[in-house]
């Protein structure tokens, strides 16, 4: 297989990126505290692979580890504030591998707030203890792993005049959703014959609204109750079957699945967004157009999958709309609507069918394979869409690389754009496989890296090591170049990282360490406890010098 050809990263591209708008940073300090965390004396940071003579930027670069622990850059600290199994409240625990957060202020409360937390997957393993010994699974174990995924709202609280959060059990503002949750579905007819689904599941990334409400994404929907296969004749053939033998139980309708959920984080209602289509979501990243409607980005994180987008019909609600999807060849927003395709006339029956198979739709009217397109920002400064696109090795991209489009005129309701690779992954940069982005309070760009469990450590990843978290400075002599912030433990992978309103405080997710275990007897990882106890994902918030000396330089 060739290998997939990328341009090479070059900083004036990356400065030309960042645009005019960018921040001016100041002369901040350079931050040379010692880092602590709360769970673990072992902890230690490899050797310095390059010493920047950099006085602007707070961070010192460190290289990579295969260390089962989280190794924060120097200048840092994590608090713990929720593991898998903690109790939020009298009958519900926080769910199992955790990824996107987000923290939802509360009014007139500066030392409280709302942290939403996605949980995207179960562990037959460490959640229900089935071993598949030809054994049935009892519906106890199904349950268990059923109340394991959604995600979780739980009221946090800040230690007066420091940044150190902690989580306020029994609250009432707590609660979980999970794959018994009873969720309408918002179509224009019944989906699968129902308006309502079970449970929403597959929770990867998310976004939120203009109006405070949450958008969690349900990604890997295939893998619980199975998938369609629209090809054959009998409606009820399936192309996959479910792995968890959830459907011994609860026979649920694959098309109740795949879908945008928005959320309210007082109330706990939640529905199911049809218009945005049903594929794989990676996440919902929302913004308002000039005349107040809303324009959602989301990407269908699988290999030479697509990128789309959706223009509300109006103000305040994401109810109807149209739905597009991008052709990067032509640069166009192609429109995937009954009423002006006829071409998606011929092959479909409805405007719901053809957001029920969203992908057959996208490829219909041409649009363009992409690298598995998983999270998405927005630039504050410029307005450029960021999208990271993990890796595809079908085409021999093994490191991935992050991908800007710029909509003309910078118009979000515009149906043309241009797009570029300005971030490649690689040895050069010292990352690979792009996942979660995230930008601080003085516009510096953030990513997680996802190279799967299996890939960790095995060539072409060895350079590598554990799965990290990077920041990219936007000015300054480092401008461009990734930085090592942290490390994670051993299988594991850092997702959803978001900051405090002050950009003091930085919430991240520590999803399935030791997931490569293949007994409790054969445990990979045992962080974060240590010693021989199993391994939990679980919710940190880091803190410290370095990143106070970051939000002062803005
Ligand atoms: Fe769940 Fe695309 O990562
Ligand atoms: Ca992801
Ligand atoms: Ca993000
Ligand atoms: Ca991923």
């Amino acid at each position: 297989m060739s290998q997939f050809k990328l341009p090479i990263w070059d900083r004036r591209k990356f400065l030309d990126f960042l645009g005019k708008g960018a921040i001016v940073a100041g002369a901040g300090p350079v931050v040379a505290g010692i880092a602590s965390c709360d769970s673990s004396a072992k902890m230690s940071r490899p050797e310095v692979v390059a010493s920047p003579a950099n006085k602007e930027f707070p961070f010192k670069v460190f290289g990579p580890s295969r260390e089962d622990n989280l190794i924060l850059a120097e200048g840092l600290n994590y608090d713990m504030l929720a593991r898998w199994g903690d109790k939020i409240n009298e009958k519900e625990t926080f769910g199992f591998n955790c990824d996107f957060t987000h923290f939802v202020p509360l009014e007139g409360k500066e030392d409280e707030a709302l942290l939403w937390v996605n949980h995207e997957y179960t562990s037959q393993l460490f959640v229900s203890e089935y071993v598949a010994d030809g054994s049935k699974k009892t519906r106890e174990q199904v349950e268990k792993e059923m109340k394991s995924v959604g995600g979780s709202f739980i009221k946090i609280k800040r230690k007066s005049g420091s940044n150190q959060w902690t989580m306020v059990p029994n609250d009432p503002l707590n609660r979980r959703l999970d794959g018994l949750t009873e969720i309408p579905i918002i179509s224009e007819r019944p989906v699968a014959g129902e308006t309502t689904a079970m449970g929403t599941f597959a929770n990867c990334s998310g976004g939120f609204t203009p109006w405070g409400n949450i958008l969690t994404c349900e990604e890997n929907y295939d893998g619980f109750y199975g998938e369609r296969d629209y090809s054959q004749d009998d409606p009820k053939a399936k192309s996959i079957e479910g792995i968890l033998g959830w459907s011994q139980y609860y026979d649920k309708s694959p098309e109740h699945y795949g879908w945008v959920v928005e959320i309210n984080p007082l109330t706990g209602e939640a529905k199911k967004l049809t218009g945005i289509g049903r594929c794989a979501h990676e996440c919902a990243i929302v913004s308002e157009a000039a005349d107040g409607r809303c324009v959602v980005y989301t990407g269908d994180d699988a290999a030479d999958e697509h990128f789309y987008k959706f223009i509300s019909d109006e103000p305040g609600n994401l109810h109807k709309g149209k739905l597009y999807v991008a052709n990067l060849e032509q640069g166009k927003w192609l429109s995937l609507n009954y009423d002006e395709q006829p071409a998606l006339r011929e092959a479909f029956k409805d405007q719901t069918e053809i957001l029920i198979r969203a992908r057959e739709a996208a490829k219909i009217v041409g649009a363009t394979p992409l690298d598995r397109p998983e999270d998405i920002e927005i630039d504050p400064n410029t307005q450029a869409v960021l999208v990271a696109c993990t890796n595809n090795v079908l085409n021999g991209n093994y490191f991935g690389h992050i991908m800007k489009l710029v909509e003309k005129d910078n118009d979000p309701l515009s149906l043309e754009f241009t797009s570029e690779i300005f971030l490649a992954g690689g040895e050069e940069l010292g990352f690979a496989c792009p996942d979660n982005l995230a930008f601080d309070k003085t516009g510096n760009l953030w990513f997680t890296s996802d190279i799967s469990g299996s890939a960790i450590g095995i060539d072409p990843y060895i350079p590598f090591g554990n799965n990290s978290l990077f920041v990219v400075p936007r000015t300054g002599e480092m401008a461009g170049k990734p930085i090592r912030v942290a490390s994670a433990p051993v299988d594991a992978e850092l997702t959803g990282p978001c900051f405090s309103p002050d950009g003091r405080s930085l919430f991240l997710s520590v999803q399935h360490p030791g997931e490569g275990s293949l007994s409790r007897d054969g445990l990979t990882s045992n962080w974060p406890d240590g010693g021989n106890s199993i391994p939990k994902p679980s919710v940190v918030v880091i803190h410290g010098p370095a990143l106070d000396a970051l939000v002062e330089m803005g």
